[in-house]
């Protein structure tokens, strides 16, 4: 409140943004999320607060996303993405001065300005927002962090820019089902497209390096969990949740089979037996760790969700202390779901004793599998996103007879393996 009422450009404002900004970035690097000099250097020099000019400096500097617009819902469509999660990215991205860089979802143009310091004064930066409010927004921020190199562009970010391709590097800052035929294109040779992919529910932050082949693909250098707002436009894609109307839950299936929302109703009516496991989880292993090993290996993982306001309605469902829902597989006539344990809550470990609980006349079966999945990934030591290799061809290029996941989109097909824990392969393309 205190500082709303300053100008932004007063000079109290400019030192106390000043001091909060090298204290951001030191917790970023503490923390792992930079590791890059170049990255580091950029998050110095450029002030986020003046791409957030409704929010105080001491909110634009917490290591924490920012909602700048909702659809008609009260549904986010537009956030200044948490710095954890832009650092991470920009390291995984590996701007180079004197590169062309496109930017998918201009947002705020926080993101644009980073990336713009660190192709220097020889390289660009376009950056396109399906909103032309936004747009117009990014450009007076641009303007007042005095970042006067970036382009910037209204438009359907799935069609790319043609205009100023090719591109080094091509990034989304927005959740994309499918990865457009337009990115491929416009990517130099060996160029890098990082974006946030949706795999069954999970998304992960992809950077995948153009190969020539044969067969020409895209294949990953390195993932990431991660949590982005959804592509709009032409570009977006199926949305496999369904509200089931009670206690505020939702359930999520993996994009091509949505779930009858009054199926798992009576699923959920009917509780069976239930089978502790030995195996204790984190809240962050619904999402990366066991949440995307079922994602890549089972079809028919579902995940429950609850709103944070409805959550003390559905807690005897959902595993204590689990952050926002639980994960199971869901078939025509079973469910099987993670739920607590037992009464007792996190060790110091800050993980929590699960449990396996059947649904439904298939529910015994699919507890079996579940529970032996759980029992699979923690031998094989937990991977997350950061153990899994991602590989993407065009939509006709079928992969044969291999170990690693196939999962398939309108544009692209997607196979997925876990190098350090499984046996490698290298699936063999027919077109
Ligand atoms: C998380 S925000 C991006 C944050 C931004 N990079 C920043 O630094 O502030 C995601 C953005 O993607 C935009 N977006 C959604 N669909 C899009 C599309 N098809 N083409 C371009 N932008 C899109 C949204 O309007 C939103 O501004």
């Amino acid at each position: 409140q205190r500082w709303t009422r300053l100008p932004p450009g007063s000079t109290l404002i400019r030192v106390r943004a000043d001091q909060l900004r090298a204290a951001m970035v030191v917790g970023l690097v503490r923390g792992g999320r930079i590791h890059s000099p170049a990255v580091r250097r950029a998050f110095r020099a450029v002030p986020r607060h003046v791409f957030l000019p409704e929010f105080s400096p001491e909110d634009a500097y917490r290591d924490e996303p920012i909602v700048t617009k909702r659809d008609d819902a009260g549904r986010p469509i537009s956030s200044s993405s948490q710095p954890a999660i832009m650092g991470i990215m920009l390291d995984q991205l590996d701007v180079r001065p004197g590169h062309r860089v496109l930017e998918i979802g201009a947002g705020t143009g926080y993101n644009a300005a980073l990336m713009a310091e660190l192709v220097g004064p020889t390289g660009s930066v376009v950056a396109v927002d399906i909103d032309e409010d936004l747009v117009r927004g990014a450009e007076e921020h641009l303007m007042a962090a005095g970042s006067f190199s970036v382009r910037l562009v209204t438009g359907d970010g799935a069609l790319g820019y043609p205009e100023g391709a090719p591109f080094d590097r091509i990034v989304l800052t927005v959740g994309s089902w499918d990865i457009q035929p337009a990115w491929w294109r416009q990517l130099v040779p060996g160029g890098r497209l990082l974006l946030p992919l949706s795999v069954r529910g999970s998304q992960l932050a992809v950077a995948l390096d153009l190969v020539a082949g044969p067969p020409p693909g895209l294949h990953s250098v390195s993932v990431r969990s991660c949590a982005f707002v959804r592509l709009r436009g032409t570009g977006a894609g199926p949305d496999s949740s369904r509200a089931l109307g009670r206690d505020g839950l939702a359930v999520q299936t993996a994009d091509e089979r949505p779930a009858d929302p009054r199926a798992v109703c009576a699923l959920l009516d009917a509780p069976g037996p239930e089978w502790p496991s030995p195996v204790r989880l984190a809240a962050v292993d619904l999402w990366d760790g066991l949440g995307l090993w079922l994602a890549v290996q089972q079809p028919d993982i579902c995940r429950l969700l609850v709103s944070a306001a409805a959550s003390d309605r559905a807690p005897s469902l959902l595993p204590v202390g689990l952050d926002g829902g639980t994960v199971g597989l869901l078939g025509s006539h079973g469910l099987a779901l993670l739920v607590p344990g037992s009464r007792d809550g996190a060790g110091f470990d800050r993980r929590f004793p699960v449990a396996v609980r059947a649904y439904g006349p298939d529910g015994a079966e699919l507890a079996a599998r579940l529970a032996g999945q759980l029992d699979t990934w923690a031998a094989a030591g937990r991977p997350t996103a950061t153990d899994l290799r991602l590989r993407a061809y065009p939509a006709g290029v079928a992969p044969a007879a291999s170990s690693a996941a196939v999962v398939r989109k309108a544009h692209s097909q997607l196979v997925l393996d876990w190098p350090r824990n499984s046996v490698p392969s290298s699936p063999i393309l027919e077109r």
